[in-house]
């Protein structure tokens, strides 16, 4: 069993996770719309990782036999006026989440929580990775600058992004041939 403390705090996670997937989405959106399709593909992929992110607080407390208690997602940000500002916003947000699991983790070692201790663990690692992607990413289009052409290669290689097998947010999922 989860303390309450505990419980509201991952039960929080759940949702600036399903919202990290939600403005990623409006980012995809955003991409198609502006000719990157590219960069819509790499962050379609990252809106099911962070799916994934969210499910696994959710099995987290299923398994430890508490109630979901599922909050309102909010709606971030839908629009943005630049290339380069989307993948800022992105860096920032990760900073943001790993803020979150800094303080999850410091929440579980208060309340003596070992049994969260791995997938907090597993969290930091990573938001590590989490936040390197997008800063990179953003500093990358940063250096780009005004170069259509570079814009355009950054976009062909994002595009190359792996779904995680068996991704339902691949369009090969549901665009089956007749
Ligand atoms: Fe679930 Fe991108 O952090």
């Amino acid at each position: 069993m989860i303390n309450k403390r505990m419980f509201d705090a991952v039960n929080e996670q759940i949702k600036f996770e399903l919202e990290s997937a939600y403005i990623y989405l409006s980012m995809v959106g955003y991409f198609h719309a502006s000719n990157l399709d590219g960069m819509a593909h790499w962050l379609r992929v990252q809106v099911h990782e962070e799916t994934i992110h969210a499910m696994k607080f959710f099995d987290h407390l299923t398994s430890r036999g508490a109630s979901i208690v599922l909050l309102d997602v909010k709606q971030l940000k839908t629009t943005w006026k630049s290339a380069l500002e989307p993948w800022q916003d992105a860096y920032a947000h990760e900073k943001f989440i790993t803020e979150k699991i800094h303080t999850l983790t410091k929440i579980a070692r208060e309340e003596n929580d070992y049994t969260a201790e791995p997938l907090l663990n597993w969290f930091l690692n990573e938001q590590i990775e989490e936040e390197n992607n997008t800063d990179k990413i953003s500093r990358q289009v940063e250096m780009i600058g005004d170069s259509k052409e570079g814009l355009f290669m950054l976009d062909r290689e994002l595009g190359t992004r792996i779904y995680p097998a068996g991704s339902p947010f691949d369009p090969a999922a549901y665009n089956l041939a007749p």
